[in-house]
């Protein structure tokens, strides 16, 4: 299994994204720490890993909160031995389809600053006990294509996400520590089945890929836990395509 012995950190592991995720790398081995403010959720997803016969074990915790994310890491660590793996995939409050032009200031600087925020506070807090430990794998999600209409800050959220992962990649490198974004052009099958505009936004995400489909929740966590995995020990300071040619590097 790629992630067997490795202790691995989920925000938003109740979530659509950091549940997948946390299924992914538990199916490969590894020991999962989902965080995330509500323990209903985060419990939903750990039984369902227990049950397939995986180790998780669930926190409350605010990502947002700097004493909280940092109390967590050292919890982990100690609990588990290492801080091998640490994903963020909480949500940003974005607010989606309206235009710039008529977005208030509050709902487009949401997601830049929560995102900007809860992935330096997680980041810094992993770091700390990567770097004692000399090796280690922080993930980010989002990437940075072509700018597509009324996503309103959630881009330019990524965009600063990808310029930390450079930055983090560049000081965490000599320590052992890699960086890396997986890049998507969305997952229609996170949408609500009652969503009105499920239809359109489906195929607005197929029709701009080369590959005819888009990735799956499935696939995101396959591709999540090959990126933590030493199948991927080259791999830092970038992006891993995960669109179906979406997006053109
Ligand atoms: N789905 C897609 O197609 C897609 C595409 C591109 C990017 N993304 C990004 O991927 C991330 C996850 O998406 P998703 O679809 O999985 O969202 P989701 O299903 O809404 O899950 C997000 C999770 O984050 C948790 N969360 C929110 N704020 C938190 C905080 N301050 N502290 C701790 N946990 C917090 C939420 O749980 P609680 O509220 O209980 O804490 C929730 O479980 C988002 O950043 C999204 O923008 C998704």
């Amino acid at each position: 299994m790629l992630l067997e012995g490795k202790s691995a950190v989920i925000y938003g592991g109740g979530g659509a994204v950091g549940g997948a995720v946390a299924r992914a790398f538990a199916a490969q081995g590894a020991r999962v720490y989902l965080a995330g403010r509500t323990l209903a959720s985060l419990e939903t997803v750990a039984g369902g890993i227990r049950s397939a016969g995986g180790t998780a074990h669930t926190s409350r915790v605010d990502a947002l909160d700097e004493k909280a994310v940092d109390d967590h890491a050292d919890f982990v660590a100690a609990d588990a031995g290492s801080l091998d793996v640490y994903f963020n995939l909480i949500s940003h409050g974005d607010v989606q389809g309206t235009p710039l032009a008529e977005m208030s200031l509050e709902d487009f600087e949401r997601p830049v600053v929560t995102a900007v925020r809860t992935m330096f506070l997680t980041s810094r807090a992993a770091a700390r006990h990567m770097i004692r430990q000399g090796s280690g794998v922080i993930l980010m999600f989002g990437g940075y294509g072509d700018p597509l209409p009324r996503l309103g800050g959630l881009q330019v959220a990524f965009g600063a996400l990808e310029s930390l992962r450079r930055s983090l990649a560049c000081e965490l490198g000599p320590h052992g520590i890699r960086v890396v974004t997986l890049q998507t052009g969305g997952i229609p099958e996170v949408l609500p089945e009652t969503f009105a505009g499920r239809e359109a936004i489906t195929a607005g995400i197929v029709g701009r890929t080369m590959l005819g489909r888009a990735a799956t929740l499935a696939d995101v966590g396959n591709v999540a836990a090959f990126a933590a995995s030493e199948h991927a020990r080259t791999i830092t300071a970038s992006a891993i395509n995960i669109t179906c040619g979406s997006v053109v590097d």
